[in-house]
């Protein structure tokens, strides 16, 4: 059985890259984080989540790891590491760190000798011929080695090669690795793609589609990752696990991540980030479908509450667009909408996962020019939707809705050059909202999105009810509306979220018991009959 400590925790989650540079290279590091570790114990989170450190060629900033034992030089030494680990340790906070154990970069040692080696080739998946697969990132997912006269399987770039986890030499290196990160100090890891692990015996032609039914949520990736549980972290009653799980179905995660289990704490799913993808493509626009998500939501929460599964509660991450953005309205309404969101997803049951900037609700990037764009997989895709035929502007358009670098921009911290993030022009350019969009200013402003987000996190330790109350869905069949209860047997909290820049009547009735503990207008209040734009209102009933 599992110990539920870290229901009443929260997570921040910090892209090293992005976050804060000490050192004047224009990239942010670990001497940065330390520099900020005061602003996040002041907003109240408990772990902080690093994207992929270790060290790398930075094809995809990070996920292709070149050396697991190894932080990259540019986001300092393993001393400065080191140092993160105990500065956080003293303001109880605990630092996770990013486990890419899909794949590998082809610059790792293990590939270079897969190249000459039989044992390393066995680390890896050649085959002799490819099958149609499709590249999470475009074009086919094998790529031909003539050393070999092979071809290699990389789901994501082709600098990024797939390993082979039936080689128990592989998953025995794996269990290594993080065994050392446990005894350095880290407090819990996130697992990139996890559910992606598990290979088919047989490779085939995926015949009706681009290969992804045949390598996900296989079987083998329980046991693959009961056997990691078993000798690694779950030795140790301390450490929090996430799984990324990708394209993956509710059936699934429950085995992945339910109280009885021993696999992980909890999941991440992105169900509910697709509901602006058109024929289920991440390139193709469309407005966001509100009934989708509320009932993707929905399906979810119930769905792994009744199994007794734990999930993460999120809106955004390194890959997504900025969720005021895509969700809210990052203009007229952004303050109401920002936090609307944030309420929104915080008070559900899960463990909630903040994004950085997002408590200060950044906003997409709205880059104009390709040369602007940082990431492979935009810079791949640019040329794919070229190709299709569609117009520059179009592809353009395309990008600064979905490129995953509107999450990357530089976190802005105040309103002096390059956001303050560092004195030199950063490896992204900042956002230039950042005048009015920033740390310093939302400090100083009681009614801030930061403020917002730090009230969350302090109701999430005060009341119970929001680590384990029973979650159960309103107005499920409202077009505008999302609204849910969280309830024990004496009390229950109310969360009404207006998702629209209009008016709605509302018909829900306060009792004499219930008081509104936060809203994101300053008039909020029980006699209200309507909801404003982007209103959101939490309320408590007690039953003394
Ligand atoms: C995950 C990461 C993403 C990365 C990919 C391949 O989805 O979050 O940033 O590109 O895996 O490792
Ligand atoms: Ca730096």
């Amino acid at each position: 059985m599992k110990r539920l400590y870290f229901k009443d925790k929260v997570v921040y989650q910090i892209y090293p890259k992005s976050f804060c540079d000490s050192n004047q290279d224009g990239i942010g590091d670990f001497h940065g984080i330390i520099s900020k570790l005061d602003y996040l114990q002041f907003l109240g989170i408990d772990y902080i989540w690093l994207n992929a450190c270790f060290d790398s060629p930075q094809k995809d900033n990070g996920y292709d790891v070149r050396d697991y034992y190894k932080m990259d030089a540019d986001y300092g030494t393993m001393e400065d590491f080191q140092e993160l680990c105990s500065e956080a340790k003293k303001r109880n906070i605990g630092i996770m760190l990013d486990m890419v154990f899909n794949h590998t970069s082809t610059q790792h040692s293990w590939f270079k000798q897969a190249l000459t080696d039989k044992e390393y080739e066995d680390f890896y998946i050649f085959k002799d011929k490819p099958t149609n697969w499709q590249s999470k990132f475009g074009g086919s997912a094998w790529k031909y080695v003539p050393e070999l006269n092979k071809y290699y399987l990389h789901l994501f770039d082709e600098t990024q090669a797939d390993l082979n986890w039936e080689n128990s030499k592989v998953r025995h290196e794996l269990i290594k690795i993080v065994k050392h990160w446990m005894q350095i100090g880290v407090e819990g890891f996130r697992f990139d793609v996890v559910n992606l692990i598990g290979k088919p015996e047989i490779f085939m032609d995926d015949e009706c589609g681009d290969g992804r039914r045949m390598y996900t949520d296989q079987p083998i990736v329980h046991t693959y990752l009961q056997e990691l549980n078993k000798q690694s972290f779950g030795q140790s009653d301390k450490t929090i696990t996430v799984g990324e799980m990708s394209s993956t179905t509710l059936k699934q995660c429950v085995k992945y991540a339910c109280e009885e289990g021993n696999e992980l704490d909890m999941v991440f799913n992105f169900h509910h980030l697709k509901v602006d993808y058109k024929n289920n493509d991440k390139w193709q626009l469309k407005p966001f479908n509100f009934m989708q998500l509320k009932k993707l939501l929905h399906d979810w929460q119930v769905g792994m509450q009744t199994h007794h599964a734990w999930m993460a509660l999120f809106w955004s991450n390194h890959d997504q667009p900025r969720v005021v953005s895509r969700f809210g309205n990052d203009q007229e309404y952004h303050k109401q909408s920002a936090k609307m969101l944030a309420a929104c997803i915080h008070l559900m049951r899960g463990t909630p996962f903040i994004y950085q900037g997002e408590e200060i609700g950044m906003t997409n990037a709205n880059l104009t020019e390709i040369s602007q764009y940082r990431d492979v997989e935009s810079l791949n895709y640019y040329e794919i939707l070229k190709q299709q035929g569609l117009s520059e502007d179009e592809v353009l358009l395309r990008l600064s809705k979905r490129s995953r670098d509107n999450g990357r921009t530089v976190m802005q911290w105040n309103h002096s050059m390059y956001a303050g993030f560092s004195e030199v022009n950063p490896w992204i350019e900042a956002n230039p909202n950042y005048h009015e969009i920033n740390v310093e200013a939302q400090l100083h402003d009681q009614d801030s999105i930061l403020h917002f987000y730090r009230k969350l996190i302090q109701l999430r330790k005060q009341y119970k009810l929001i680590q384990d109350g029973t979650f159960e869905m309103l107005y499920l069949e409202h077009p505008q509306i999302l609204g849910y209860r969280r309830f024990d047997n004496l009390n229950e909290v109310t969360v009404l979220c207006n998702f629209y820049d209009s008016d709605i009547k509302l018909d829900y009735q306060f009792s004499d018991n219930e008081s509104i503990i936060l809203s994101n207008y300053v008039e909020a209040n029980n006699t209200n009959k309507e909801l404003r734009p982007y209103e959101v209102i939490v309320s408590i009933k007690t039953s003394v």
